[in-house]
Formats: structure tokens, C-alpha cells, sequence
């Protein structure tokens, strides 16, 4: 243990407080792929072993086997078989080359709404309505898209999609690491 160690994670502990209000715990690793790792268990651990996660199209998470099946790029997967674990991968909100070919202004976050309708039926393959419950344990989203382009989505978009998460009881993981590497 080091002093500036116990420091920082205080430091960091006190400021997670006073923004969620909630007391966190704080854990660190020696690389981002390795930190992935760590949430995907964490995770596992709260949703009674679900390993399944949504990710974005362009997403990228590390190479390590874990989060490498919630990058979207099949490069990185192609060599090594079946990846179980797959993510599902969801559009990203890129305005300027929107997905569903809307504009900003008029859209009203449709993005979003098509994520919704995944809850829609039992039959878009991802919610049980019967048990309520989707297969899904978390959405793993990067606040700013880092090695996909560089890409910022709306404002307010976040907001959105988390109510629509609550609803369903899944967790939004925010890997940050591409933030401080570029
Ligand atoms: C968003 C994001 N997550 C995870 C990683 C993986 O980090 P590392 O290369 O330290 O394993 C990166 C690396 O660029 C990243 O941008």
C-alpha cells in the first residue's frame, strides 16, 4: 500500500459521493482491458450470472477475451472462435452520419426509442414480458466514442436511454478508459 494510493481512492471515493450520492468503492488495475474485466464480473456477480451486454456498433473495450466480445469490430474476434458472450451491438447517436438517416432538430432521440422497442415483445428477442426480465445484464457504453471515431452524442441522450434502462433493470457500465488515453 502506498500513501498517495489510499489518497486518491479516498479522493475519488468523496467525489463519486458527492455526485451520486451513494458511497463507492474504488479499484485499480494495471490497463483498461483488465479493468473491463473486472466490470464484466462485477457485473455477472449483480445480475445473478447474466452475461450478456448490449455495446455499440463501433464500440471498443480491449483484447482481452471478455472485452473482446463487447468490441464491436469482428476483427478482433475473428481468429478465436465462438464468442458465447457476444454483445449485442446498438447504433451509436451520430448525428452528423445518423444511423436512421434523421436530423438532430426533428428526431426527438429516436435513437433511443429503437433501442426501447427491443422491450417491446417478447419476440425482439432480448425481454421476457411474462417473467419480466431481459437477457441482458448491462449496456456498456462509452461517454464519447474513442477508437469508433471520436464521436460525441446529443445532449440528453444519455438521460433517455438510462430511464429506459431502469425500467428494465439493467445496468449502464461507462468505460472511460479511451477518454484518457486520447
Ligand atoms: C474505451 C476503451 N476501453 C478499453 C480500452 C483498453 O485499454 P488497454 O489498451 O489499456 O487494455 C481502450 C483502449 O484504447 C479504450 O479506448
Amino acid at each position: 500500500m502506498h500513501r498517495e494510493k489510499i489518497l486518491l481512492a479516498k479522493a475519488l471515493a468523496l467525489k463519486v459521493e458527492s455526485i451520486w450520492g451513494v458511497k463507492g468503492r474504488i479499484h485499480f488495475n494495471v490497463g483498461g482491458s483488465q479493468a473491463v474485466e473486472d466490470s464484466l464480473k462485477l457485473v455477472r456477480n449483480a445480475c445473478q450470472g447474466k452475461s450478456l451486454m448490449f455495446a455499440y456498433e463501433g464500440g471498443y473495450h480491449g483484447r482481452t477475451l471478455g472485452a473482446s466480445a463487447i468490441t464491436s469490430s469482428y476483427r478482433y474476434r475473428r481468429r478465436y472462435g465462438h464468442f458465447g458472450d457476444r454483445a449485442q451491438f446498438v447504433p451509436f447517436p451520430y448525428c452528423f452520419r445518423c444511423p436512421y438517416g434523421k436530423s438532430r432538430d426533428q428526431c426527438d432521440l429516436y435513437c433511443v426509442d429503437q433501442f426501447a422497442r427491443l422491450f417491446d415483445s417478447k419476440y425482439y428477442g432480448v425481454w421476457d414480458p411474462k417473467d419480466g426480465s431481459a437477457e441482458y445484464a448491462a449496456f456498456y457504453v462509452e461517454a464519447v466514442q474513442g477508437t469508433g471515431g471520436y464521436v460525441v452524442p446529443p445532449l440528453g441522450y444519455f438521460a433517455k436511454l438510462k430511464r429506459v434502462l431502469d425500467e428494465r433493470n439493467i445496468l449502464l457500465v461507462d468505460d472511460e478508459i479511451g477518454g484518457a488515453l486520447h
